[in-house]
């Protein structure tokens, strides 16, 4: 069947079908595709080693990805790349390079969009590692990051110059929940691009860990690269890491290169079960997650020990119109998603002290919410941003970052939402 054939099926069947069949690979026996396991290839002869070598990185004209030269695993491999066939189709990209987890996946698109001397203007909330990364580390190769409230379009504006290279959001973002506006971001980026040669132009990244694909499409919105943790939502049950770069064209050859001479490499097995078990069955997961995650924040909204809710379904949610206008499903329908950010009352000490009480009941008595972290299993997880996911930032960091002492995240799983509001209920009853 042609990709023209496929254009009237839905989103959730591409999800099944999409790329299970592929050119590069034949295997035309299986319903669900083998995975390969083997490190390395046979060549059958040198001038074709050497051709693989030529050719690596390069985006396939159609006669040769009818037949690639695969070589060596840390290069190129079928299994992943029939994982990275089917994110260039559900994001909509031009290109996609899957990774070992989420953080190679974000320093890679970060490394291939940004040189020594240039700079990173980012939203200030993001994912601890995230800011790790950007705080501890891009810093030493000459990056440097600037922090800024990326609502306010002015002081994005104002934090951008001559050697900015790439803009970086989470949206919503990790874990306040804020949603940014990916459009109004991108007009301000365009106003500066215009007189730009092309290797200067600033791009826009986004995580779309948070959405994952089903709902929400950054490409479509106005980001340039989408980076998402594939260990979440997208994989599903907790049992693997992954990470996707979604990008340009032009970025194509590069991040297969970072990809090859850093490492970062995501196994044949992970990709397999991230393809067979996550993606295809994505959309029924986060929209039973997200229905329940809803009548969560609205228990939580109308609960005395509970101070705010910020969850982008609620009406008291204060970027409304963005979310609503951005976390949608391929079918146009509004879904806010899995994740619910509050926080419990009391002054900051007593909300803290009341908050870590909170998660030690969770820890010792409930039975269906699990204190770790990560998100987007069967199992709903909860967790303090400020104790655990994002104490790399100091109090100041985390203030600005609208990170609260007493903040708790939740990530929805598949249980029964009234067990969920039982141990819930038990929980702040017991705080
Ligand atoms: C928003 C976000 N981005 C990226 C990551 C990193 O993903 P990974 O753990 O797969 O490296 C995380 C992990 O929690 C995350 O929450």
């Amino acid at each position: 069947m042609t990709d023209k054939d496929k254009s009237g099926y839905r989103s959730d069947t591409h999800m099944i079908h999409g790329q299970f069949r592929t050119e590069k690979w034949e295997y035309d026996h299986h319903v669900i595709p083998p995975i390969t396991a083997s490190t390395t290839f046979r060549l059958d002869s040198a001038s074709r080693g050497r051709q693989g070598f030529v050719d690596f990185g390069e985006p396939k004209k159609s006669a040769q990805a009818m037949n690639p030269v695969y070589i060596y695993d840390r290069l190129d491999e079928p299994t992943v790349g029939m994982l990275e066939d089917l994110f260039r189709e559900i994001e909509q990209g031009e290109s996609a390079c899957a990774f070992a987890c989420g953080m190679s996946a974000i320093s890679a698109a970060l490394m291939v969009a940004c040189h020594a001397g240039s700079n990173i203007v980012a939203h200030r909330t993001l994912y601890g590692c995230t800011f790790s990364l950007m705080t501890n580390w891009l810093p030493r190769f000459g990056v440097d990051v600037r922090f800024v409230d990326a609502r306010d379009l002015d002081q994005l504006r104002g934090a951008m110059d001559g050697e900015t290279r790439a803009v970086y959001l989470e949206t919503p973002a990790n874990p306040t929940m804020e949603c940014l506006d990916v459009a109004a971001v991108k007009d301000v980026i365009e106003l500066l691009n215009r007189d730009r040669p092309g290797k200067e132009r600033i791009v826009l990244v986004a995580d779309n860990t948070f959405a994952t694909p089903w709902a929400q499409r950054p490409l479509e919105l106005g980001a340039d690269l989408v980076v998402e943790s594939l260990t979440k939502d997208v994989g599903g049950f907790g049992v693997d890491m992954g990470g996707m770069v979604v990008a340009p064209r032009r970025f194509h050859k590069s991040l297969r290169g970072f990809r090859k001479d850093f490492g970062g490499v995501l196994p044949p097995g992970g990709a397999w079960r991230l393809m067979v078990y996550g993606v295809s069955t994505l959309s029924l997961r986060v929209r039973r997650q997200t229905e329940t995650a809803w009548e969560v924040a609205r228990f939580l909204e109308g609960h005395d020990k509970v101070a705010r809710v910020s969850y982008p379904g609620l009406d008291s949610y204060a970027g409304k119109e963005v979310a609503r206008r951005q976390l949608v499903d391929p079918d146009g329908r509004f879904c806010p998603g899995f994740m619910v950010y509050f926080e419990v009352t009391g002054g900051l000490e007593e909300a803290r002290a009341r908050c870590e009480r909170l998660v030690n009941h969770i820890a010792s008595h409930s039975y269906c919410i699990t204190l770790a972290v990560s998100l987007g299993m069967t199992k709903t997880l909860v967790e303090t941003p400020g104790l655990m996911t994002h104490s790399v930032m100091d109090a100041g960091s985390q203030s600005e970052a609208g990170i609260h002492p007493g903040g708790v995240r939740l990530a929805m799983g598949l249980e029964s939402p009234s067990d969920i509001i039982r141990d819930l209920t038990e929980a702040l009853d017991g705080c």
